[in-house]
């Protein structure tokens, strides 16, 4: 029997490397695409795109209805955390609501389903590091205030409904397909150009993997019999600061000479170290992060090979 896996955002980092990972095991991979006026790249390994977007029951609704999914992977989301303090209704509508209506479609479609939620470290917040699966949420952010009420429903429905739902918590994760927005991407386009870049708060610290480790994380957590959340990390923390040294040393620059600060890249409230204990995963998953590794992230991201 071919398995059908059904992805949410397959057109983000996550939902590339997925879609890779997932046909290479013959799965047949179907992306939920948000239709915009811009055509949006999904994984030419992709088997069809079926379109909807998160604010839409009706869409969800069709979708598995349509394609009566074995496995659910969830990755939509508005998951820019700056732009949540200046768009929080659509943050929340999407990540939030979006959620709830996708758990409300697959208990009413098809309740046997597995289904994998892409919760995040941004749910921690400022609490001290190493977080871990039992480390209360406190979110900073209207991004991390919907993911929280996304996770919680995910795991009433578990409770109250006996469906298969995982939560990932996952840590940043980075790669050449990494979206234009987030820190990381913006130093290494710099960089590579050998241009300077203007940047915000330097000091926040963030435990970043490669996005190709994180989705075969994501994969194990859906294999399980019994499912369950589990964080995914490194275990190491950086500085943006130390980001932008080694991306600028790569090619032979002082960062010092390249970095300049400017306010409107501040957030209003900040999250100050992120690094994450992935002891659950890697013991009951047997999870490991092989790709991750700040040089080998930025090489990776500089040469822009996978
Ligand atoms: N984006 C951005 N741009 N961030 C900057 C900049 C800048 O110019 N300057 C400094 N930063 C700092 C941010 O304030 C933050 O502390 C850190 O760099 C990382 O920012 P992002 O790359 O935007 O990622 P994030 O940590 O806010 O969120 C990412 O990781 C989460 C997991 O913890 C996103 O991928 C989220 O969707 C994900 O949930």
């Amino acid at each position: 029997m071919v398995r059908r896996a059904l992805i949410t955002g397959a057109t983000g980092q996550d939902g590339w490397y997925l879609t890779e990972l997932l046909a290479g095991l013959r799965y047949e991979v179907y992306a939920f695409v948000r239709r915009t006026s811009n055509p949006s790249t999904v994984h030419p390994a992709t088997h069809a795109v079926v379109y909807g977007s998160m604010e839409s029951y009706e869409s969800l609704f069709d979708a598995v209805s349509e394609v009566k999914p074995d496995e659910i992977y969830h990755l939509a989301a508005q998951s820019f955390v700056h732009h949540s303090f200046l768009d929080p209704f659509s943050t929340f509508d999407i990540n939030a609501t979006g959620t709830l209506r996708l758990l409300q479609v697959v208990k009413r479609v098809c309740p046997g389903a597995k289904l994998y939620f892409a919760g995040t470290s941004e749910m921690f917040g400022n609490q001290p590091a190493p977080q871990s699966e039992t480390t209360p949420f406190a979110a900073r952010s209207p991004y991390g205030a919907s993911k929280i009420a996304a996770y919680e429903h995910c795991r009433v429905f578990r409770e109250a409904f006996g469906m298969f739902v995982c939560n990932g918590i996952l840590f940043n994760h980075e790669s050449p397909r990494r979206g234009r927005e987030f820190v990381t991407r913006k130093i290494i386009d710099a960089a590579r150009e050998r241009k300077s870049v203007v940047l915000g708060n330097l000091d926040a610290r963030r435990d970043w993997g490669h996005a190709k480790d994180y989705v075969h994380g994501m994969y194990l957590m859906m294999q399980k019999e019994e499912p369950d959340d589990y964080v995914l990390a490194t275990g190491t923390s950086y500085s943006v600061a130390d980001f932008a040294a080694a991306a600028y040393r790569a090619v032979g620059l002082d960062w010092r000479d390249m970095v300049n600060v400017h306010y409107s890249n501040m957030r209003p409230a900040e999250v100050n170290v992120l690094c994450g204990d992935a002891s659950k995963a890697r013991i009951e998953l047997g999870w490991s992060c092989p790709n991750s590794g700040l040089a080998n992230i930025i090489e990776d991201m500089l040469n822009g090979t996978s």
